[in-house]
Order: structure tokens, then sequence, then C-alpha cells
């Protein structure tokens, strides 16, 4: 990794050699927390910026940036050869790359693994050195848990600073933010029969474990239970596994999470529910608002809250809607959730339904701006393992019907012209098929 760390200080060196840059980054938890990490960085050397969110960097963003006379892309950039037209530029990416001539740092061109080991959140971090909490959470938002390889350096790094603590606990989401009736029924990784998506079922599991939800008319929170009141949740939801036939899934209850002590107890305490918040933000055309939460200044959560809320009911749509209109398309299964889930959460709702242990990727797509479809695939690391690179086939079946498109191998999106779907699907299925 010395080559990578070498190389993120001539990015560095590369970022404060700019006047007045404008940072753009992507819209999804990663780009926001590595956008917030820029931002920080030049705030603290007292240095002028501006900055944009944008969701692809498409055609039309390649012609406006041409009169940028300075520009660090933050999570995009790398997968663009068009960026190369531009004026100055330096890209702080994680995604595949190709023949890009600017100046980009990128954990891929150092043998690093972009959609594992570290992301545009932890690389920024690296350029930069500040704000480790936010590198955690950006990788945590893109899948990347647990933490391993840079991502594990960064980590003992943060907990070496005392930014951030490693709680071994129940992996359920929410555990400081979600009333804990919700908290139970509506995590489902793993499953636990009987419970997952039945709130009535999980009401009467506390009563029966006599755990109070609320503590003087206020609702409990996972966090707030002592340790007896854990201990008997977890073995109790064990036993429900084990009697319904999931001991191998037993172990999957428990894993490793990020905490944040420096942080206000409520979302942001917790690199999971934290990425949540920066998703909701960004995907929502409110970056500012993820940018202010993660730079801790005053009212930025409060504003944040009102768009978690509208987040997450999307998000419970989208699943719904997924659980009845899934299609075996032979080689992938197909989403079409266009009219019903926006196009800024279909990667999500896809990401959240291979979760069920799908053994083909899934293909989503929905309504696009300006005659467009949105395409969100997500596979499985299993299907990495035998091969899958969605990022790749994508970039590959997009390029000759006028979209832009690419990603990781096990997620990966793009745009294309809405009339162009049949062909891009066949086109996909017949890539797909090589595979087999
Ligand atoms: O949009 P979605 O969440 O499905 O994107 C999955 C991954 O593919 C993300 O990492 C995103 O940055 C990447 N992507 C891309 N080009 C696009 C759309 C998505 O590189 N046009």
């Amino acid at each position: 990794m010395e080559d990578f760390f070498e190389a993120c200080g001539e990015a560095k060196k590369t970022a404060f050699s700019f006047k007045e840059p404008l940072i753009v980054h992507h819209h999804d938890a990663d780009g926001v927390a590595s956008g917030a990490i820029v931002v920080s960085a030049f705030l603290k050397e007292g240095r002028k910026f501006r900055r944009e969110c944008i969701k692809k960097l498409d055609d039309n963003a390649i012609e406006r940036y041409k009169k940028e006379k300075e520009i660090i892309f933050v999570d995009l950039g790398g997968g663009n050869e068009r960026v190369n037209e531009l004026q100055d530029v330096l890209i702080i990416d994680h995604h595949q790359t190709s023949e890009i001539k600017k100046h980009q740092i990128n954990p891929l061109l150092y043998g690093i693994d972009g959609s594992d080991e570290l992301s545009a959140s932890g690389t920024a971090y690296f350029v930069f050195r500040n704000d480790v909490d936010l590198g955690i959470v950006g990788a945590v938002g893109d899948m990347q848990w647990p933490l391993t390889g840079a991502n594990r350096k960064m980590l003992e790094e943060g907990v070496k600073s005392e930014k951030v603590t490693v709680e071994e606990d129940l992996k359920f989401y929410g555990r400081y933010s979600r009333p804990l009736v919700q908290f139970l029924a509506y995590s489902d990784d793993p499953y636990v029969p009987g419970i997952s998506y039945r709130e009535d079922r999980a009401f009467q599991l506390f009563k029966d474990l006599k755990i109070p939800i609320e503590e003087d008319g206020k609702g409990r929170v996972y966090a707030d239970l002592d340790d007896g009141e854990k201990k008997k949740l977890i073995s109790t939801i064990a036993n429900i596994m084990i009697e319904r036939g999931q001991i191998s899934k037993v172990e999957e209850l428990v894993g490793e999470s990020y905490i944040f002590p420096l942080r206000p107890r409520n979302e942001t305490y917790e690199a999971n529910e934290f990425s949540t918040v920066l998703n909701a933000c960004g995907r929502w055309g409110h970056a500012e608002v993820g940018i202010s939460v993660c730079l801790g200044e005053k009212n930025g959560y409060e504003k944040a809250r009102g768009l978690l809320q509208i987040h997450r009911k999307m998000l419970r749509g989208g699943m719904e809607y997924t659980a009845g209109n899934m299609q075996d398309f032979g080689n992938f299964f197909f989403l079409d959730g266009r009219g019903h889930i926006n196009e800024s959460i279909i990667g999500t709702v896809c990401g959240m339904a291979t979760q069920q242990s799908w053994k083909k990727p899934i293909v989503g797509i929905a309504k696009g701006e300006n005659a467009t479809i949105k395409i969100s695939t997500r596979g499985t690391r299993r299907l990495v393992n035998e091969g899958l690179n969605l990022g790749k086939m994508l970039r590959e079946s997009v390029a000759d019907i006028g979209g832009v498109g690419g990603g990781h191998r096990i997620a990966a999106g793009a745009s294309i012209p809405k009339e162009k779907i049949n062909e891009f699907l066949l086109m996909l299925s017949k890539k797909l098929e090589k595979l087999d």
C-alpha cells in the first residue's frame, strides 16, 4: 500500500494547487461523505472552492464542465474518458476506470480492490487525512462491510485517534435510532422467521421477555437496553431461528459495527445509520444537508430527519412493489420499476432484494430524466467469485447505444435512451449467458 499512500500525497498537492476548484461529487452516501471530506479539508485550510452534487457524469455534464478551469471529481470521473476533454482535473474515485489522462487517485490503480477494500470516502481520507469517521461512513454505505484491507487501516487510525470504536453486537439496523418494535420487526438480515415484517409478533416478544419498550413515557432503542436485556433478546432470537431450521444463519445475527463517540447520539452515531442519512439527503436532491450533517453544523441533522423519513417511506414502497413484481428473465431477475420506483433508489431497492439470496443478478429499471431509462444492477459475492463483473458488462453494453454507465463488479448502473431498453436487455443477457 506504500505506493498508494505516496500517490495520495501527490493528489493532495494537486488539490491544493488549485485556486478555487469546483468540487463535484456523487449523490450516494459514499459520494456525499467523500465530498464532505474534501470540503472539510478545504475549509480547514481556509481555501476557496465551490461544490456541487450530481447523479451521473453524462455528456451534458461534461459539456457544462468544459468552461471550468479546475475541477475535483469525487466518487466519479474515473469511468468516463471524456474527462480528458476538460481543463485542470483531479479525480478521487474507486470505480472501474478507463483511459484517463488526468490526475487520478484510485485504489484500483494500486492493486487495492475499490469495490471491497476502499471506497471514494476512504480514498479521500487517505489523501487529506481528515474526518476518518466520514471515511468509514462512505465505505459502509457502499456495502464494504466488514472493513478489511485498506479500510481496516483507516479503521485502526480512527480507533487510535479515539474518533471511532468498534462494537460487536446484534447486526440489525437502527440500534441507536429505531424504536424497539420496529427495530426488531423491520430487520431482515438475517431473516427471523415469524418475527421479520411482523410488528405484532415483535411487540409480543418484548412483552413476553418483560423488556419494556418505553421508559418514562419515552420510546426505548436497542442501545438503551442493559446487558441482561440484550443477552435475553439475542438468545431468544437465536432460539427462534434454530427452532425454525435456520441454524447456519444464527452466526449472521451478530457482527461488527462502527461507532462515532464524538458525534451526537442519533443516526450519526453509528456508521450504517449515518450512511442512510447521507443517502436520504443526496438521493433526494439535498446533498447540501448531508454535507452540513457531515461537518457537524448546527441544524443540519434536524433538516436531514425529514429527508430520512421520506427516504424510508420510498424504500418501503419500493420493497413492497418488488415483492410482487420481480420477473425471471432467464439469465437475470428483472424489476421494471418505471412509474413505481424512483430512479434515485432503484439501485438501493435492487440491493435490498439481493439479500434474499438470489442466485442470479438483479436488473432494475426506472424512469430517468430527459427520455432516458435508469438501470441499476446488483449481484452477490458468490456470483462475483464465479466471474461476474457488472461494471464492465454495463460499460460495454451501453457504449454503442448512446448510454453512460459503469460501477463495480457487484453493483453497477447506467442511463440509456429509453427506446434502447430491449436492445440493452438482450445484450446484457448474452453477456451473462457467456458467464455460465
Ligand atoms: O445507481 P446505482 O446505485 O445502481 O449505481 C451502482 C454503482 O454504479 C455506483 O457505484 C455508481 O457510482 C455506479 N454507476 C456508474 N455510472 C452510472 C450509474 C452508476 O458508474 N451511470
